[in-house]
């Protein structure tokens, strides 16, 4: 008899043997249907990504990389200035599909450069250079997790209590997750630590998902709802909160799920570090503060009925549903990257950290 699957041991997002469709776990019937979905149009993958069928930034990032491959796939052209021309269309069609995370433009940038730099090439051979990009983006994404969770997990001590929102597990990644990423590689090295998921109201990313992967894996967690941080940071069960992020900003604001700057601003009250995990794809230079951050607005029934059986809002009661707030950079502990850890004053450190990783993709060319 085969034994069941854990959840981690699927892909988050991979692409089919025959390059032929983006397979992605359909994440909005987590954790009860484990459903696997094979996407081979720009649009049924610009769906995926505005459902959260597929979501969490890098994940997403990862996924615009091979739809785009697959569109470009799709042109019936041999002209590079058609090419070019249907490519830039793609791109703007899936970077409409949410506008926080910016791994989504980051990935699909780099996947233009890859088109822009090869003018002379036959389409092709171009083509054949973005699939090479795509899982390249792929694979760096789970070195990068695990580097950010060897810094995150010098932060913390065994037997810590440790507290996190929505999900930026590997579910939101291709593997370890940003946040959760010191949780596994502490668990591999029996650092026992009690893990709190919030549950991340309203698409219950942490219920669902978090809770979900972290004990399926075996690791110690318990589910609270959003409005009890405070409750178990008094208690003093809480070491330190770690979180990913959609987008960090030069000053080190980071925009990050509905309701991280709550927990934020509790565990600054608590004296509780709070470490933003993000990979150096996550932050935006060319975005002065969190000011400037674009927050989605998701549709009212994921407030009012979305997960109830029935509706639990009157009708017709305005809403206001934004998907992420900014956590203010005086919030912030540090900002773990693959490149190190970044703490205030961040308009200097993110410099550092990014002219390393300029540094290294140099050494990396030669
Ligand atoms: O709306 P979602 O589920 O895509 O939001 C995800 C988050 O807020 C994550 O914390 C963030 O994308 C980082 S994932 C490593």
């Amino acid at each position: 008899m085969s034994e069941k699957k854990h959840i981690l041991d699927y892909d988050t997002v991979a692409l089919d043997d025959e390059d032929s469709a983006l397979v992605i776990i359909d994440q909005t019937q987590l954790p009860y249907n484990t459903e696997i979905l094979h996407l081979k149009t720009q649009e049924e993958i610009w769906e995926a990504i505005y459902k959260l069928q597929v979501r969490g930034a890098p994940a997403i990032g990862v996924a615009a990389g091979y739809g785009i491959y697959l569109a470009a796939k799709s042109f019936s052209t041999e002209s590079y200035d058609e090419f070019l021309l249907l490519f830039r269309k793609a791109k703007d069609y899936l970077n409409s599909s949410r506008p926080t995370a910016v791994n989504l433009s980051w990935a699909l940038n780099r996947m233009e450069r890859v088109v822009t730099s090869h003018k002379d090439l036959p389409v092709k051979e171009i083509i054949e250079l973005l699939h090479k990009e795509s899982a390249a983006i792929q694979e760096e994404d789970i070195e990068t997790c695990r580097r950010i969770g060897e810094y995150g997990l010098s932060l913390v001590k065994p037997g810590d209590g440790l507290l996190t929102h929505c999900n930026a597990g590997q579910l939101a990644t291709s593997k370890y997750g940003t946040a959760t990423a010191p949780m596994y590689l502490g668990y591999e090295r029996g650092y026992n630590f009690h893990i709190f998921a919030d549950e991340t109201r309203p698409l219950l990313q942490g219920a669902r998902l978090t809770a979900y992967e972290l004990m399926d894996s075996g690791l110690d967690v318990t589910l609270i709802c959003d409005n009890m941080s405070a409750s178990v940071m008094k208690k003093g069960w809480v070491n330190a909160v770690f979180v990913g992020c959609d987008r960090v900003a030069a000053n080190g604001d980071a925009a990050n799920k509905i309701g991280t700057s709550v927990v934020a601003a509790v565990a600054k009250y608590y004296n509780v570090p709070v470490y933003i995990c993000a990979p150096t794809s996550t932050i935006d230079m060319n975005t002065p503060t969190g000011e400037q951050i674009n927050i989605e607005q998701r549709p009212a029934e994921e407030v009012t009925e979305m997960w109830y059986k029935r509706r639990m809002a009157p009708e017709g009661i305005k809403v206001y549903n934004p998907a992420f707030d900014v956590t203010d950079n005086n919030l912030i502990a540090a900002i773990v990257t693959e490149y190190g850890i970044a703490r205030a004053p961040y308009t200097q450190s993110l410099k550092e950290i990014m002219r390393k990783k300029e540094e290294a993709e140099k050494l990396k060319q030669k």
